[in-house]
């Protein structure tokens, strides 16, 4: 039997497992997908024995994404982009490690939102942290004109784009709905909104009507953002869709096979979702 798992520091509230376990049932694969619990300290041994403990490989989340970029052997394009790595197997007794939160994001934006680059205009991103770092490399990799980055710690959004270069711009956190108004793509990838705590506080009655509005916090799965945004009609992305699609190509590694995103799974994280939030 094939085994893997999703490590972090806490780990109960992964929904990793709901959605591998899913698809081991759907495809009748002799598999397993659990939680390890893996304090910082005891990551990049636990990644170096991942085969002698009987893992095929792993996902990994919250806070160790860039400690098992560190501790992998070889480093796909994904990886090497955000200098952080979500998915890691073992391949001719090498750990190699990838970042699937790319293309978690770019999949489900491109499903969503077709056409959303086709007036070349700039997109916004909110945050700058590890996902924003993942999303602007999709967007770049898409040819966005210009990504705009606000953070509330400037120095961070300069950080990103001496990392990526001219087509990424800093700016600051008090500008982001002014700055944000002719966008083709805003993105949250701040922690705002998330169990319904705070508020981003931008007025969509100024934005252009093509802007396509994505969260990628998804409790609850219509964050206030997303409310918003629905309310001014304009098309927007949410977080599970990004959550569903960035575990297909590790299913894929470990499993042998490239699982769907089905309505059905997806219906049954929702439901997981809200019985969490209600
Ligand atoms: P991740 O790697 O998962 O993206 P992170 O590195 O902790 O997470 O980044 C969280 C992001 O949310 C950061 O951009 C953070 O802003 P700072 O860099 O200034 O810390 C942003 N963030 C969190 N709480 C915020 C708040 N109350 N107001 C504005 N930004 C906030």
């Amino acid at each position: 039997m094939k085994r893997a798992c999703v490590i972090g520091w806490p780990i109960e509230h992964s929904r990793s497992p709901l959605i591998h376990g899913y698809w081991l049932k759907e495809y009748g694969i002799d598999g397993a997908y659990t939680k390890e619990a893996v304090p910082p300290e005891a990551v990049t041994q636990f990644l170096r024995s991942l085969a002698q403990n009987g893992f095929v490989g792993c996902n990994v989340t919250v806070p160790h994404k860039e400690a098992a970029f560190v501790a992998a052997d070889v480093k796909d394009a994904s990886a090497l982009a955000v200098s952080a790595a979500n998915t890691l197997w073992i391949e001719g007794g090498k750990l190699h490690a990838a970042n699937t939160d790319t293309y978690g994001f770019m999949s489900y934006l491109n499903q969503r939102a077709p056409g959303w680059d086709a007036n070349d205009l700039p997109v916004s991103i909110l945050g700058a942290g590890g996902a924003a770092r993942a999303i602007i490399h999709g967007l770049l990799e898409a040819d966005a004109p210009e990504v705009r980055v606000f953070n509330r710690t400037r120095g961070r959004a300069e950080a990103l784009a001496e990392h990526f270069g001219p087509r990424v711009k800093a700016f600051d956190w008090r500008d982001r709905g002014r700055r944000s108004r002719k966008a083709a793509v805003l993105v949250n990838t701040t922690t705002i909104g998330m169990n319904g705590v705070g508020s981003l506080d931008i007025d969509f009655h100024t934005f252009d009507p093509t802007c396509v509005v994505c969260d990628i916090v998804y409790v609850p799965l219509q964050t206030e953002l997303i409310v918003r945004a629905l309310g001014r009609g304009l098309r927007t992305v949410d977080g599970l869709g990004m959550l569903l699609h960035q575990a297909v190509p590790g299913f894929e590694k470990w499993f042998g096979v490239r699982p769907e995103v089905t309505r059905e799974l997806r219906d049954l994280l929702v439901a997981d979702i809200e019985a969490t939030t209600c």
